[in-house]
């Protein structure tokens, strides 16, 4: 599979509403604890998904996706910035998603790549998330050079309504002391 990576603006997105919920809903029918329960109603997936295209819209969210050949998205990932006027130079990267049959093909590295140059490009040098602690993401970030900050006990729950724990963690793309 040969497989695109793209920034969308806000008509794109809009384009790509249904097969982003395809995206999720696969994510959280596998028990990705990625802030919905199971079962996912499609309606609530494009709500989501349609919050996120205002977002795009009002550039406070960088919205990437992941396109296969035929042109449909498999994965995506977003960076949220900071809208606090003290932090200019910081982002959140939020919902890395993988459908489950384009898993272990490398997607995830080039999201998370693309998703890190547009924020760098934008002066958003400082970059957070948190995943659920213990599933395969957390082991995944710290591969891509993420720094753990620490745990939080039961902070959120899986998709079937078992507490999950949070790893934080955060990446510098700039040399310590860049302003
Ligand atoms: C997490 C997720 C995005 C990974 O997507 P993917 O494209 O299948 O990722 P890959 O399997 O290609 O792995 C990416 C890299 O991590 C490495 N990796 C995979 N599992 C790993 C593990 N357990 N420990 C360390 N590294 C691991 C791979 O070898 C690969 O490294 P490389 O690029 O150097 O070859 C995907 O599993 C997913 O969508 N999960 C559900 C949603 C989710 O939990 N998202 C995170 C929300 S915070």
């Amino acid at each position: 599979m040969s497989t695109l990576i793209r920034l969308l603006n806000e008509e794109e997105a809009l384009a790509c509403v249904p097969d982003l919920c395809d995206v999720l809903c696969d994510c959280v029918d596998g028990g990705a604890s990625v802030g919905f329960m199971s079962p996912l109603a499609p309606a609530d997936a494009a709500a989501y998904w349609k919050g996120v295209v205002s977002g795009v819209r009002r550039n406070e969210v960088l919205l990437l996706v992941a396109e296969d050949d035929a042109g449909r998205v498999v994965g995506t990932v977003q960076i949220g910035f900071a809208l606090k006027p003290n932090q200019p130079h910081r982002a959140d990267l939020m919902k890395l998603l993988v459908h489950r049959a384009a898993r272990g093909l490398g997607l995830s590295r080039r999201l998370m790549m693309a998703a890190e140059r547009e924020a760098k490009e934008r002066g958003r040098w400082l970059l957070v998330l948190d995943t659920a602690t213990g599933e395969p993401a957390e082991a995944i970030y710290e591969h891509f050079g993420w720094v753990r900050s620490g745990v939080i006990p039961d902070y959120a729950l899986f998709p079937d309504g078992r507490y999950c724990a949070t790893t934080i963690f955060y990446k510098r793309l700039a040399p310590v002391g860049h302003v």
